[in-house]
């Protein structure tokens, strides 16, 4: 039986994918391994979302190469292959066949075409017509949590990502699939879902299958009410696109409690100009509008984001506005990234004024803002009741066991194995930037 080694780079969507191309191999009797050194097949899916991140590729595929052992068959899958293409094989030694983000079903073709002719192979092709979504439990990243995808691509084309390059064009599931996967979910004792997509809340699907009972201002909501009424736990989504973010999604959470009560809303920047220039279709008028009426729910919507910093033309004064915004907002998480310029997209045609030293200066100004908040807002849990899904045994501690709140927080607690998979009730007893601990009530 051959064995394969898969690492995953990235977002949700590439690890759902790997998920995916995991089922598929194991169907078709190659077997998975963590093991580096003993496969015979090494699958890298990619990520070209910052210039760091693909990098990284370059790097890990170097190492892999010089590990002492027999030449191991090499595909790279995703976001740099989909970019990439044919010039793969040029850049990098050793390469023996590429897939791009929709081809990835064809993963096995790839494996027998290479084998029987000695031959490379590509494919940036498109997804099946019947491509299958579905997952083996076994292939998932986790044994209680399961991401379902409900849209892929992205149509906003913000002027510095490369995703709708990567990607391609939106495209929504039908409700009544996904429907359908969260009820096998939920037979096989999966207790979370995340419905995961660039952009959730543009979920546009081509009919209502799966949806008509369900009223609601956008599809999307209405999918939530849907997929609330399966019963399965917890329910938690993201990313959702501000400019699209109707506030009938807060009030779908208000009236379900297993829509869970956290929102990721990317801002990227506290400056119009900034936001005009990178092409958002929001200002910051507009996204704290919609704060508001999640900060005013009473379910205690925890909010996180993504912010650029050193977007080219970004005064001091633009990130001064974009501070002023962290604060008003109180985030309770924030992602912060510094500019990276990738190949063709928009925003590589405007002059990046902003040096690289000022960008750094800016993501540690900012980061440290953010700290300062994130830990006001965690003080503020102490004491509180939090409903955590226990998922793991603590990396750092033997004894302790962490998982994520309702509200998506980190919790790590004291508490024995047979509470893995159990959702339990912990009273929070200390705080920390990134993490909360507390004791099993
Ligand atoms: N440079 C820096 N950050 C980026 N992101 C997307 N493209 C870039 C880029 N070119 C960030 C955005 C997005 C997150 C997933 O990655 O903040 O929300
Ligand atoms: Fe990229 Fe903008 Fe699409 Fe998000 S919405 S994936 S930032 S283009």
């Amino acid at each position: 039986m051959k064995k394969v080694y898969l690492e995953t780079f990235g977002c949700q969507m590439n690890v759902s994918d790997s998920e995916r191309v995991a089922t598929q191999l194991a169907a078709d009797g190659y077997e998975i391994t963590f093991s580096e050194t003993a496969a015979d097949i090494i699958l890298l899916n990619t990520c070209s979302v910052r210039e760091k991140a693909e990098h990284k590729l370059y790097t890990r595929v170097g190492q892999i190469r010089n590990l002492p052992r027999g030449k191991p068959m090499v595909g790279i899958l995703g976001c740099v292959a989909q970019l990439e293409g044919e010039t793969l094989f040029k850049k990098i030694e050793g390469v023996d066949f590429v897939l791009g983000t929709k081809a990835v079903g064809r993963v096995s073709e790839a494996i027998t075409t290479v084998s029987a002719d000695k031959e490379k192979f590509l494919d940036l092709g498109e997804r099946e017509a019947n491509y299958d979504w579905s997952v083996a439990a076994a292939q998932r990243h986790s044994p209680c949590v399961a991401f379902v995808p409900i849209i892929e691509g992205c149509n906003k084309f913000c002027t510095y990502c490369i995703v709708p390059f990567s990607r391609g064009r939106e495209k929504s599931l039908p409700a009544s699939e996904i429907i359908e996967q969260i009820q096998r979910l939920q037979r096989q004792g999966f207790r979370e879902v995340h419905l995961i997509g660039q952009n959730v809340n543009s979920y546009r699907p081509q009919n209502d299958f799966g949806m008509e009972k369900f009223r609601g201002a956008t599809a999307f909501s209405r999918l939530l009410r849907a997929v609330s009424a399966t019963g399965i736990e917890r329910i938690k989504f993201t990313t959702s696109f501000p400019r699209d973010f109707h506030t009938d999604i807060v009030q779908a959470i208000d009236e379900n409690e297993n829509l869970c009560n956290w929102v990721h809303l990317p801002v990227q920047s506290g400056s119009d100009k900034i936001l005009k220039a990178m092409r958002r279709g929001h200002t910051a008028e507009n996204y704290l509008r919609r704060v508001e009426v999640i900060k005013n729910s009473p379910r205690g919507i925890s909010l996180t984001t993504d912010i650029i910093v050193g977007f080219p033309g970004e005064t001091e004064k633009d990130f001064q506005a974009t501070i002023d915004l962290v604060n008003y907002c109180q985030y309770d998480g924030a992602y912060i990234f510094k500019y990276s310029q990738r190949p063709g997209t928009p925003a590589t045609e405007i002059t990046d004024d902003v040096s690289s030293e000022e960008k750094t200066r800016r993501f540690i100004e900012l980061e440290k803002q953010q700290k300062s908040n994130q830990l006001k807002v965690s003080a503020g849990l102490h004491g509180k009741i939090l409903k955590v899904l226990v998922e793991s045994r603590s990396s750092r501690d033997d004894e302790e066991l962490t998982g994520h709140s309702t509200c998506h927080k980190v919790v790590n607690f004291k508490g024995s194995e047979n509470l893995l998979g159990e959702i339990v009730q912990i009273q929070v007893t200390e705080s920390k930037i990134n993490s909360l601990y507390g004791k099993v009530l």
